[in-house]
């Protein structure tokens, strides 16, 4: 480790202030976790709507029990929300926690955002302030930005904390998280951060340390592995297929192997959302980059699995209702990219919807909470308040986000809506034999018809 490149100011004893930079999805719950825990925090993004709507305690998209967090304290006064840059000129530790999307003319990450925000804290941060990035970036930005920071402010200092929180249990993973990796260059930087994280060092909670690219590197390896799972238990479901076997029983057999594990084992239409599909692309960007092209190839695979399960589903509604969809009515079950999330970045529900609408099928969908993210995105798609609503006249109903209230659903009622009892399960979560009692033709994909 390097020695100590900035004034020691004390920390220790007085609480620390904090400033998060960008208040996303990341951003504003970690702004609101951090103040939870009894810090002052200061959440800072150049949109100023964005800004207006946490200050008044709103979040502008939705995530279980986050505005409740919010408001909670807003209320207690520690949590406060500016566009203002120079608001972090006090703050002693500075979360950068802005968004890494796909560059849109190849795989590689757009690093506008995490330049931006590091240009912009750098002329303003007082002496002896840690910037810690969570941002999922590519290996070897810490460093880079560190130089950058350094140059400017020889003073302060940077850390690497990637962020493993999932949509829908973002708050309870960001204040009860299963590990916590700190990317650093000094002892100091994993003192301040010791001291962010007291509460959960007291609760045991596994503290891993890390030089700037191996932290780095630690999140898109988590993400492409969970990426290569889903992708495994996919391509075992096109085996299932051709050989007449059903995926689920099989996930189920293999996952009570405690080395294989039965998480992340659902067989389906694939991973979606703003982090696994572009977190395996900037990777595989910046591998080859690294001169490491090989390493990677098989994430290349893992990519083409996951967009197969689209094309597959869409082959079943052939399988139905013939090659030609046109004027064919088909309701959709579920936008969102997962359940209790209204993201719908990169959703492969909303893909599928599109690509039958374009050929040439009346499609209608029902969400419970991502309709509206939908509709904006693709104005041409026809959305339904109601269940019933939607299905009213579907001549094949496709299940594509398994929320509850899908599962909750009575088949026995739902026959009397649709004009052809049809329905295609694109996510394993509905239960087979229900449906099929009810009087419906069940489909799944990677389940023989057995
Ligand atoms: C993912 C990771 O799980 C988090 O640890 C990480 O912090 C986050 O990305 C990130 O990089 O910020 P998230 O995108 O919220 O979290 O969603 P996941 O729960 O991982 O699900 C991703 C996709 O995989 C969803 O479309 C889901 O439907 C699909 N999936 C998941 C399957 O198709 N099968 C499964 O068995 C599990």
């Amino acid at each position: 480790m390097h020695k100590v490149p900035f004034l020691a100011t004390s920390i220790g004893s007085m609480a620390l202030k904090i400033s998060v930079i960008g208040t996303g999805y990341l951003g504003a719950t970690h702004a609101a976790c951090m103040s939870t825990l009894g810090f002052e925090v200061i959440g800072i993004d150049v949109d100023p709507e964005k800004v207006a709507s946490l200050a008044a305690g709103r979040i502008p998209f939705y995530e279980p029990g986050l505005e409740e967090l919010l408001q909670k304290e807003l209320k207690s006064g520690r949590l406060t929300f500016t566009t203002d840059f120079s608001a972090s000129a006090d703050c002693d530790v500075h979360f950068i926690c802005v968004g890494t999307p796909q560059v849109k003319d190849g795989l590689a990450a757009d690093m506008t955002y995490v330049n931006a925000a590091l240009d912009a804290l750098a002329p303003v941060i007082k002496t002896g302030s840690l910037v810690v990035g969570k941002s999922t970036v590519p290996v070897g930005t810490a460093a880079r930005l560190r130089e950058r920071l350094l140059a400017i402010n020889p003073n302060s200092d940077l850390a690497w904390n990637p962020e493993f929180l999932r949509e829908g249990f973002a708050v309870d993973d960001t204040l009860n998280p299963n590990r916590l990796v700190v990317g650093v260059t000094n002892s100091r930087a994993e003192e301040i951060l010791r001291e962010v994280y007291a509460k959960n060092l007291a609760a045991d909670t596994p503290w891993v340390v890390a030089d700037l690219p191996t932290s780095e590197l630690v999140k898109v390896a988590a993400n492409s592995f969970l990426a290569t799972k889903i992708s495994f238990i996919n391509a075992m479901a096109e085996i299932c297929e051709a050989a007449g076997g059903d995926v689920t029983v099989l996930a189920k057999a293999i996952g009570y192997d405690p080395r294989i594990g039965s998480r992340f084992l659902q067989a389906g239409i694939g991973f979606g959302g703003g982090c696994l599909p572009k977190d395996i692309r900037a990777f595989m960007a910046r591998a080859e980059e690294l001169g490491a092209k090989q390493a990677l190839e098989f994430l290349r695979e893992i990519d083409s699995i996951n967009l197969r399960a689209r094309t597959r589903v869409i082959d079943l509604v052939r399988g139905e209702l013939g090659e030609d969809l046109s004027g064919k009515k088909i309701a959709v079950l579920g936008a969102a990219f997962k359940p209790d999330s209204d993201d719908v970045r990169d959703s492969p529900a909303l893909d599928i919807s599109v690509q039958i609408q374009a050929a040439g099928a009346h499609v209608t969908i029902h969400d419970p909470k991502a309709s509206s993210n939908a509709q904006k995105r693709f104005p041409v798609l026809n959305f339904e308040e109601t269940i019933d609503e939607c299905v009213a006249g579907a001549e094949l109903v496709l299940h594509l986000t398994e929320w509850k209230i899908y599962r909750e659903i009575d088949p026995t009622l739902l026959i009397k809506k649709v004009k052809n009892p049809i329905m295609i399960d694109g996510r394993n979560a509905l239960d087979r034999d229900k449906w099929r009692s009810a009087g419906w033709k069940f489909k799944a994909l990677g389940r023989s018809d057995i």
